[in-house]
């Protein structure tokens, strides 16, 4: 995998969750990385431990990639490195009935989801596409089919998911690999109940952070699309089954039934 992609890896979202794990596995295979995320103490205390663990090199950047000019920074912060994969991992969500969440947590959501993916693909996608090698794990989700409840994070996870299977496509004559990593639950900061009202919803089917990275990294370069489990593998091929207006309302009823029960409080 270093011989393909290395020696540097940027990773968004690094400061918790799957981003932070990301590091710790990519950093054991001797990868050095670039850690990116707001909380400077998480991403310095990491760095640390990576440095000190696996003797590799690390560089931390603090940026908020809601805003334009620290996405300028942090490609402007790497351009003397020879960076070889990135994994466009940042991101939020809002649950709940689309109109409880307020306009500025939706625009939030589309400029850190959408807008911040697409910009650091196209900047790492063009220089990767010059050295004719690296790769680029966009971080979607099983949400990507379309979730009611989670009406704004999975259609901008359905756009993650596309711009990675497209770009693979457009990019792979150049030498440089895309994967869309579509997870179902996993123990992040995200799903922890008290942060979202779907953890407590998903508590039951929680994946590992460390389980969900190492078979992303394990199958990159041979698909396109991964989605770590078997049983998330079997939910996402029945909702395709469906035809997609009853997989949604079978959605929103279970979603319904659930909040009725006072398992999901929003
Ligand atoms: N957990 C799941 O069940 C699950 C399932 C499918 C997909 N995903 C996806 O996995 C990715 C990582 O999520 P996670 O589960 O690991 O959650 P997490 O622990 O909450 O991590 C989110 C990461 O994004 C960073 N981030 C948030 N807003 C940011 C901003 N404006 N600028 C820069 N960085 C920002 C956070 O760092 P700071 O707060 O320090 O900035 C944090 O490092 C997300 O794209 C999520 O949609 C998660």
């Amino acid at each position: 995998m270093l011989d393909k992609y290395g020696p540097w890896a940027v990773i968004t979202g690094a400061s918790s969750g799957i981003g932070a794990e990301f590091a710790r596995q990519l950093a054991s295979q001797r990868f050095n990385v670039v850690l990116v995320a707001r909380r400077k103490q998480r991403l310095q205390l990491l760095a640390a431990q990576l440095r000190t663990t696996f003797q590799v090199k690390t560089v931390v950047i603090v940026a908020d990639l809601t805003s334009v000019e620290d996405l300028e920074r942090v490609v402007q912060e790497t351009s003397a490195i020879e960076v070889g994969l990135l994994i466009n991992n940042a991101g939020m969500e809002t649950h709940g009935p689309f109109l409880s969440s307020s306009q500025q947590a939706l625009q939030q959501l589309i400029a850190l989801n959408i807008c911040a993916v697409t910009h650091l693909a196209h900047a790492y996608g063009n220089r990767m596409c010059a050295q004719k090698r690296g790769g680029i794990i966009f971080v979607s989700s099983l949400s990507s089919s379309g979730i009611p409840y989670l009406s704004a994070y999975s259609s901008s996870k359905a756009y993650v998911s596309t711009l990675a299977g497209t770009l693979h496509q457009e990019f792979r004559q150049h030498g440089v690999c895309c994967m869309a990593l579509e997870p179902g639950f996993v123990e992040s900061e995200m799903t922890l109940p008290k942060e979202s009202a779907l953890g407590k919803h998903a508590a039951t089917s929680m994946m590992p952070v460390n389980v969900c990275v190492s078979e992303a990294l394990r199958v990159f370069g041979t698909r396109t699309f991964c989605t770590p489990g078997f049983m998330n593998r079997l939910r996402k091929v029945a909702l395709r089954m469906l035809p997609r207006s009853l997989a949604m309302w079978i959605v929103a009823a279970c979603l319904r039934y659930s909040q009725s029960r006072g398992r999901i409080n929003n």
